[in-house]
């Protein structure tokens, strides 16, 4: 079994998300007990940031080009995704939207004839399905009462990775980050009970998919 972590944060490991993620990877990894090991495959999007999509690449995407070496990193981003039974990613809400980093990750995974098909009913996803948790940290609230900005991170990732196949989303949500000690303390134990609760689920699904791989 292997897991995928896509850590976005430029705060790294210091990022509260990035350290519930490592939590949630680490019951993951012991819950697999006597089952198959877990690997963990981590990938630091933010201090490691990815190439840009250059004139090369948006013209072999338009052009049906294929077998084309500017399609070198997509494709190595691709078949890291493919060889994962649980994705985990972490991202900072970034002006009311995934981070710069995850956004040029996904412009190289969502690839046309490769993740995805466009056929007269839309786009069709062409990976298979598996367990996703994303933590998603913010300055201020966007979900709740207390929200006071729009939204446009959680419908577009489920959107995004839905369009490639990957329907299992969780998202865990750390609001207020930029308010105090308080305030962190408060979004740690809301987010670390939403775990618990949750994190039977992918580990579930994730032990269904190894039993069906052996
Ligand atoms: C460029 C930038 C844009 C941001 N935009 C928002 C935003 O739209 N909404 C919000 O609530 N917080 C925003 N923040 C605050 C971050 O989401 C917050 O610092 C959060 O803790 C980041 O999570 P991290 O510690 O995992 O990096 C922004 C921060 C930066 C640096």
């Amino acid at each position: 079994m292997r897991a995928l972590l896509l850590n976005c944060s430029p705060h790294g490991k210091q990022s509260h998300g990035y350290r519930l993620a490592a939590e949630a990877i680490a019951t993951l990894v012991q819950s697999s007990g006597s089952g198959p090991a877990c690997e963990v495959l981590e990938r630091d999007l933010a201090a490691e940031p990815l190439p840009p999509i250059d004139r090369g690449y948006a013209a072999a995407i338009t052009s049906h080009a294929s077998d084309t070496a500017v399609f070198d990193w997509s494709e190595q981003l691709i078949v890291e995704l493919e060889q994962t039974d649980a994705l985990v990613i972490n991202t900072p809400m970034h002006n009311f939207t995934v981070s710069a980093s995850l956004k040029l990750w996904i412009d190289h995974v969502l690839r046309i004839r490769r993740t995805f098909a466009a056929t007269p009913e839309g786009k069709v996803g062409l990976l298979r399905d598996r367990p996703t948790l994303v933590l998603v940290g913010s300055g201020g609230f966007h979900s709740g009462e207390r929200a006071r900005q729009p939204d446009f991170l959680t419908p577009y990732l489920r959107h995004a990775l839905g369009c490639v196949g990957i329907s299992s989303v969780q998202f865990l949500l750390l609001q207020g980050l930029t308010l105090g000690d308080d305030a962190v303390a408060a979004a740690l134990t809301t987010a670390r009970r939403e775990l618990a609760r949750f994190a039977r689920i992918p580990r579930m699904a994730l032990f269904d998919a190894a039993t069906r791989a052996t």
